[in-house]
């Protein structure tokens, strides 16, 4: 059994006269990076409220098939219990702060599960340390910069000790120093925990090297489930909204010009390996 299976889902906001999603069926196993692409408005955002069961919960509209996340079925299962299975970031951090400092944030909703004191302490300095926000734990969350504030907001997350960690655009309101910072974080943090990551990210640059899936949605359709490489390889990204690597674009000229190059590279450093190897040849 998956850790997340999703079948025949279909939702339609109330309200709206088109669905925001038709008939996703996607297994995401244990362990998974999953980066989540498409274009605005194609349903990233409605598929991440399904799979933590803000979507039927707190949204009306009409809803069909079945999400089920470690064998809970997230549609009837109370948010407090699949809270702690399922973290869930969103893109503006400031909409996810409002204690007085960043320990009282990450604090919060461990308080909030009754757990006792010296397990939440434990908890707190665990994942600020993780996040790297420790010793921004005094300040108030609301003078910190976006990609602090967005650390913050991972960590009390994190501190609920989920299975699977959900990023709605995360970076977006971020530089890309802090983006990359940030991205490279995360997937040291699920590496060290087992994470399940499900990343919705633009910056495939960024973010295409580390997932080991890609899931593409559009117009409120599964367009592509798999992996990466081959979606690159097989589809013009950018018919669905999807940017493409700059050095994907760079190693798919040399792949149709330059023998011995096969490699369709997905970030810098596997660009860097593919030039040594050819390299290497002569
Ligand atoms: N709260 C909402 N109420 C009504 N319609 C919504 C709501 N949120 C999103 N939608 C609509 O659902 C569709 C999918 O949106 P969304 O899931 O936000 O896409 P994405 O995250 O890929 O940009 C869009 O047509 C959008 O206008
Ligand atoms: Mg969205």
């Amino acid at each position: 059994m998956s850790l997340i299976e999703i079948r025949g889902l279909s939702f339609r906001y109330a309200g709206s006269e088109k669905p925001a999603l038709s008939n996703i069926n996607l297994d995401i196993e244990k362990g998974d990076f999953v980066l989540v692409v498409g274009p605005s408005g194609g349903g990233k955002s409605t598929l991440c409220r399904c799979i933590n069961g803000l979507i039927p919960q707190f949204y009306e509209g009409e809803y069909s098939g079945k999400v089920v996340v470690d064998g809970y079925e997230a549609a009837k299962t109370p948010t407090y219990l699949l809270s702690q299975i399922v973290g869930m970031v969103f893109q503006n951090p400031q909409n996810q702060l409002f204690a007085l400092s960043v320990e009282a944030d990450v604090a919060f909703p461990l308080e909030n599960l009754g757990l006792p004191r010296d397990e939440i302490i434990s908890r707190i300095e665990e994942a600020m340390t993780m996040l790297n926000v420790q010793d921004l734990r005094d300040r108030s969350p609301f003078e910190l910069s976006g990609g602090q504030q967005q650390r913050v907001a991972i960590a009390s997350v994190l501190a609920m000790k989920p299975k699977i960690l959900i990023l709605d655009e995360p970076t977006s309101y971020l530089d890309p120093v802090s983006s990359l910072s940030l991205l490279n974080n995360i997937d040291e943090i699920r590496r060290k925990l087992g994470l399940t990551v499900l990343l919705v990210e633009h910056r495939v640059d960024l973010a295409a090297a580390k997932a080991n899936r890609i899931v593409v949605i559009a117009d409120g359709k599964l367009i592509f489930e798999g992996d990466h490489r081959k979606f690159f390889e097989e589809f013009d990204a950018h018919t669905f909204g999807v940017s493409t690597p700059k050095v994907t674009l760079l190693s798919r000229k040399l792949k149709a010009r330059v023998k011995d190059w096969n490699m369709l590279c997905l970030s810098a450093e596997e660009f860097d390996q593919a030039v040594r190897r050819l390299v290497g040849r002569f």
